[in-house]
């Protein structure tokens, strides 16, 4: 019998598939739907401290081997996506619920963590790495004190494991190792890719914001990189994530060292059945290859 189980501080995921933030993670609803569609876990919406409207139309825009959004963090709040937590929390019972938070300064990220966890999130992931919403995010990664402070800081606040959700820079190995450091129980890699696309015909760039996130199928040599230098600088788990559209792309990343994967633009190509195919190709290759269990293939492709 082939297993897909991994753990993930004390929790199972079976498949080691998590929804990743942003997609289909706005509402109880919609998130406890895709819970109960053979995800290992959920990764929330990203939540700020006040309601934010994002940025403006369009902001998601389809290119030939991905999606290009700049959502620009919209959110309800903190206050009005208690309920929602409350709602997710009562009908996901074994599944690990991900709090993704945003904020522009340490003490922001560690009340929203503390809402979060005091709400039933498991963990909390911290987005220090979105690449289109000017002073959050990828902007809190690129100044090595506030990344440290936001960390420490949140740490001090709350005692679930900590997910650090990196952007895919240069540096990512050696932000890897300043956020392990600084008390992250894990590194999420990667975020979307800055990028932008024109018009040629109106000459002008597309998405309101002009520049956005790429996700998607041509993000995965970038991630699987990614996880690959994160790897050989930290001790703690690394969760994969970018561009993974099929079984054999998951098993790559956890060649590359990631112990756990998040899937969300696949969503889009695949529809909402996107991890049970998944799951099922992970389990046809390895049956294939004479592998039967995960932890065979971690980091395989450091030996
Ligand atoms: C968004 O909501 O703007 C996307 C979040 C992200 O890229 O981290």
């Amino acid at each position: 019998m082939i297993e897909l189980k991994t753990d993930l501080f004390g929790f199972v995921l079976d498949p080691p598939l998590i929804l990743a933030s942003g997609i289909l993670d706005q509402t109880a609803r919609t998130m406890e739907r895709i819970a109960n569609n053979e995800v290992g876990g959920i990764v929330t919406k990203s939540i700020g401290e006040e309601p934010r409207e994002g940025h403006p139309n369009p902001t998601v825009v389809e290119l030939e081997n991905g999606l290009l959004n700049a959502m620009g963090l919209p959110n309800p709040g903190i206050e009005d996506f208690k309920t929602e937590l409350d709602e997710l929390r009562q009908s996901v019972e074994r599944k690990p619920i991900i709090g993704s938070v945003f904020a522009s300064d340490p003490e922001g990220f560690a009340e929203l963590a503390q809402n979060m966890v005091e709400h039933g999130s498991d963990m909390i992931e911290l987005n220090l790495s979105c690449p289109h919403a000017e002073g959050y995010g990828a902007s809190i990664a690129s100044d090595d004190e506030m990344m440290r402070e936001v960390i420490s800081r949140v740490k001090e606040k709350i005692e679930k494991p900590i997910l650090t959700k990196l952007p895919p820079s240069t540096e990512i190995a050696r932000k890897a190792a300043l956020a392990e450091e600084s008390g992250s129980d894990g590194i999420v890699c990667i975020n979307t890719v800055r990028a932008m696309t024109i018009n040629f015909e109106t000459q002008e760039p597309i998405l309101g914001n002009k520049i956005g996130g790429y996700s998607g199928k041509a993000i995965k040599p970038i991630g699987l990189r990614c996880v690959f230098e994160v790897y050989r600088e930290v001790d703690i788990p690394i969760i994969g994530c970018g561009g993974i559209n099929t079984g054999r792309d998951a098993l790559e990343y956890m060649l590359a060292g990631a112990s756990a994967l998040q899937i969300g633009t696949v969503f889009h190509t695949r529809g909402k059945k996107s991890p049970n195919k998944i799951a099922q190709e992970m389990k046809e290759l390895m049956e294939k290859e004479k592998i039967e269990d995960l932890k065979e293939l971690i980091a395989e492709a450091h030996k």
